[in-house]
């Protein structure tokens, strides 16, 4: 494993909604470099920033026009090889957000591609050979673009339809405008990806979170191709650049390890139970305590067994996909969902405001092809003043705006008060990096996990460390044997072991050190 990943704890920047400094109204590189000491200093050792290449952005920089170019709005990329070197004079790491499967409808090789005559890029994106033969039932394409090119054909896209498919071969060829997985047409696509890595790479980036990571070969059942491409590349990727990290949008850690991905997240879509801690209607993490982790830990624990040695399991906080975690805890819960994230094993993420705290917020217009996401990708809340601190704009400027309450949570108010949300995740941020039995890949060993309370224990050989969380309205027990030592964090009171049973009281998280 990566030596900078050991022990990592992530911080992810929306990069339109985190610290405008030119008064646009709108995020950028400068406003990034200007908070590293704030993020440096809650303890954060690397960012993952979403992408921020030149883009229509009709899906939020998602929809890349071109992969050499970082977004005006944001900088140039100069002002970005300037943020991985001030984040590198900080002993900080800097991820990219890399978007291998398709482009935005402006992007020159579609523009190319979508000529009558022959060039090359006619096989750069995934097209039929007549406007009438739709791609709806390929699997891994989303939808057809139809009718705005001279060439005869539809072009399959993966999300929006402003987002036509990259044309990386079909696992089993099935029509004649198909190419194989090993074509000139569908290696010329991975060639051109493997170019756009090395070139952030050379500019000083520390690797990529990989966006819809399974997602390049279609008609690729069990994305067994899929796999193989990424072997490839990101064996050759090494040769050159051996501590680059991966970091893939996948949802299932046995087949992104497999592909040679450093880490995979659990997401809020796939077959992981993310939702189940933090989000579902019968979420864990609740007063009622109504929620049950038993299948999110069978899966969780049958990943972590193949993955290790291997790699990490990464487990965010929210992300700019879905409802802020605020939307669904209480403060006292937060604390306890980040008492969880930071004793668990792998990487753990957190989405810009969520130290904070910050809401969803409901109800607002789509921006930027947000739709029901925009409420999570309000601006940074930094202070009390004009625009919460966030831009210098008049307000009704903003990229979005920022949350109308006026008792919004906000960064300076939070680092001033020892009690607050901010300081709680910073603690806990700094224990974990004390204790190795918290880290990476300390062993995991369940204690109780069905039903409340929430037990299991963390060991590094020499350490044991047993994680105690409470979220019920109500006290729980469970069976347990052993002896309590001495007490590393405790929110609420502290748990009790007697006679063989763990009293765990209601609302409350404790790390106790095994004697
Ligand atoms: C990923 C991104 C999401 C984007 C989509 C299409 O899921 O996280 O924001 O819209 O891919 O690229
Ligand atoms: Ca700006």
């Amino acid at each position: 494993m990566k030596q900078w990943l050991k022990n990592a704890v992530f911080y992810e920047i929306y990069p339109q909604s985190f610290m405008d400094t030119n008064a646009d109204g709108i995020g950028d590189f400068k406003g990034i470099i200007q908070k590293l000491d704030y993020i440096k200093a809650m303890g954060f050792t690397a960012i993952w920033m979403n992408p921020c290449y030149a883009s229509p952005f009709t899906d939020a920089g998602y929809d890349v026009e071109d992969y050499y170019l970082a977004a005006p709005r944001y900088g140039t990329n100069e002002d970005l090889r300037r943020l991985f070197a001030e984040a590198h004079a900080r002993d900080m790491h800097v991820i990219l957000d890399l978007v291998p499967g398709h482009t935005a409808y402006t992007c020159k090789w579609f523009q190319e591609s979508m000529k009558p005559e022959k060039n090359p890029y006619s096989s750069r994106y995934v097209w039929t050979d007549s406007p009438w033969e739709s791609l709806d039932n390929v699997d891994g394409i989303r939808g057809t673009i139809r009718g705005i090119s001279q060439r005869n054909g539809c072009c399959g896209v993966n999300y929006y339809s402003t987002q036509p498919a990259l044309n990386y071969g079909f696992a089993h060829v099935e029509a004649p405008w198909q190419h194989a997985v090993d074509s000139p047409e569908a290696l010329a696509t991975r060639e051109e990806l493997l170019q756009i890595i090395r070139f952030w790479l050379g500019l000083g980036c520390d690797g990529f979170r990989v966006d819809m990571a399974g997602s390049l070969v279609k008609n690729d059942d069990g994305q067994v191709e899929t796999i193989r491409l990424w072997q490839d590349l990101l064996a050759r990727v090494r040769e050159e650049y051996p501590e680059a990290a991966f970091v893939s949008e996948w949802g299932e850690p046995d087949k992104a390890l497999l592909a040679g991905y450093d880490m995979d997240f659990l997401l809020h879509f796939g077959p992981s139970h993310y939702n189940d801690l933090f989000r579902e209607d019968n979420l864990y993490f609740s007063g009622e305590g109504k929620g049950d982790l038993r299948a999110f830990f069978d899966l969780y624990l049958h990943n972590l067994a193949l993955t290790e040695g291997k790699g990490l399991i990464c487990i965010p906080s929210g992300n700019h996909d879905m409802t802020r975690i605020a939307h669904h805890l209480d403060d006292k819960r937060l604390r306890l969902a980040y008492a969880f994230l930071m004793s668990m094993p792998g990487v753990p993420f957190i989405y810009y405001g969520d130290e904070i705290g910050m809401r969803y917020l409901e109800g607002i217009t789509s921006v930027e092809g947000g739709y029901e996401r925009t409420g999570a990708r309000s601006p940074m809340q930094w202070d009390s003043g004009v625009n919460s601190g966030f831009s210098a704009a008049p307000p009704d400027r903003l990229y979005i705006p920022l949350d109308p309450d006026t008792d919004r949570p906000n960064v300076a108010a939070q680092l001033v008060d020892e009690g607050s949300l901010l300081n709680e995740l910073k603690g806990l941020i700094a224990l974990r990096k004390e204790t190795p039995a918290l880290q990476e890949s300390a062993a995991f060993i369940p204690v109780c996990i069905d039903g409340y309370p929430l037990v299991y224990k963390r060991c590094d050989g020499e350490k044991t460390v047993l994680v105690v969380i409470n979220p019920a309205d109500r006290e729980a027990t469970c069976a347990f044997e052993g002896t309590l030592g001495n007490v590393l964090y405790c929110y609420g009171e502290t748990p009790a072991a007697e006679n063989g049973v763990l009293t765990v009281p209601a609302c409350s998280a404790a790390y106790i050190e095994l004697a």
